[in-house]
């Protein structure tokens, strides 16, 4: 999990907020959701875990008319015991609440709902079987994403996604233990794997895993392998150099209070300062040797 930190400067693209949200995850992000607006289907969002705001600025574009975001994260806050504490001040230390709202809002009129704690608070912020869309990228320890796996299934509607972040990562197998315990044990389906995170839900996978099939054929920047595991239908997908999706930019593109912190130029384009061409040796002779009145006589003269 190595995140892409750019400079602290305000965010006029998506990629300069630093965080873990690779191109491919931002497409899939982008079809699943555009396919559920296209089919109708109404429910709000949630993230558990925003850091400074990387996925949750593209899910909060997606709200449709009268849909919630809420969003969960501890940020600057303590977490509930000392693994997560540990995970927390290695990986995010430096996070604040303020730097996350800000990176939000220079991408979007409002903030989401946002819960300051850990995740397990989730289910008295949320009603049951609201969600359409649920990203699950908070702790990664194995406690703390089972429960947040248990919260997905109560809070999201009928034909609600649950996204699983970093379900196969060397540094996390809690994650990977507990998305395939919850595939094997607890009627979750995979609706596809990228290399970072897993795409599930606990309605029927196979109509959009169709239509997401007849998508990835479609297309020459994603590897396609489609397996079977345990009676289920494993699609996996990876980036041959996919460009993400097409995103508003901020409204700091147009801001010319940003100037300055727009980074230096490269020094090929920087102009070099111009200076007085040296004078000749016998220049600085004479000046050197004849009084001041004279030296300045001559220079008026030479205009
Ligand atoms: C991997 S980052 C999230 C990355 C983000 N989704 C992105 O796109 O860049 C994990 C976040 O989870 C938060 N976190 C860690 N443990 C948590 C817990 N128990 N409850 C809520 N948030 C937690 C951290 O503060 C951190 O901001």
């Amino acid at each position: 999990m190595t995140a892409v930190h750019h400079t602290a400067r305000r965010p006029v693209v998506l990629d300069d907020v630093p965080g873990w949200f690779p191109p491919l995850d931002q497409l899939l992000f982008t079809w699943f959701l555009e396919g559920q607006a296209r089919q109708g289907v109404h429910g709000d969002l949630l993230e558990l875990g925003v850091y400074l705001g990387k996925s949750a600025v593209l899910l909060g574009h997606h709200l449709q008319d009268s849909e919630k975001f809420t969003v969960c994260d501890l940020f600057e806050g303590d977490a509930p015991d000392d693994a997560n504490r540990a995970e927390a001040t290695k990986s995010y230390g430096s996070l604040t609440r303020r730097a996350f709202e800000e990176n939000y809002l220079a991408f979007h009129d409002g903030l989401p709902k946002v819960v300051q704690g850990p995740s397990s608070v989730i289910t008295t912020e949320v009603a049951p079987r609201t969600c359409r869309f649920m990203h699950i990228d908070a702790s990664h320890l194995y406690e703390h994403v089972y429960g947040d796996i248990t919260a997905a299934r109560e809070l999201l509607g009928p034909s609600g996604i649950v996204v699983l972040d970093d379900f196969r990562s060397e540094h996390t197998p809690g994650v990977s233990v507990a998305a395939w315990e919850a595939v094997l044990n607890r009627g979750l389906r995979p609706l596809c794997l990228s290399t970072q995170k897993l795409y599930a839900t606990w309605a029927d996978p196979e109509p959009l895993q169709e239509e997401l099939l007849a998508m990835l054929r479609d297309r020459d920047d994603i590897t396609l392998s489609v397996q079977e595991a345990a009676g289920h239908r494993l699609i996996r997908t990876k980036s041959k150099g996919v460009r993400p999706p097409a995103f508003p930019h901020s409204r700091h593109q147009s801001d010319p209070t940003d100037q300055a912190e727009v980074p230096p130029r490269a020094p090929e384009q920087v102009p070099t300062p111009t200076r007085p061409a040296p004078r000749s040796r016998t220049r600085r002779l004479a000046a050197d040797l004849l009084p001041p009145v004279v030296t300045r006589a001559i220079r008026r003269a030479r205009g």
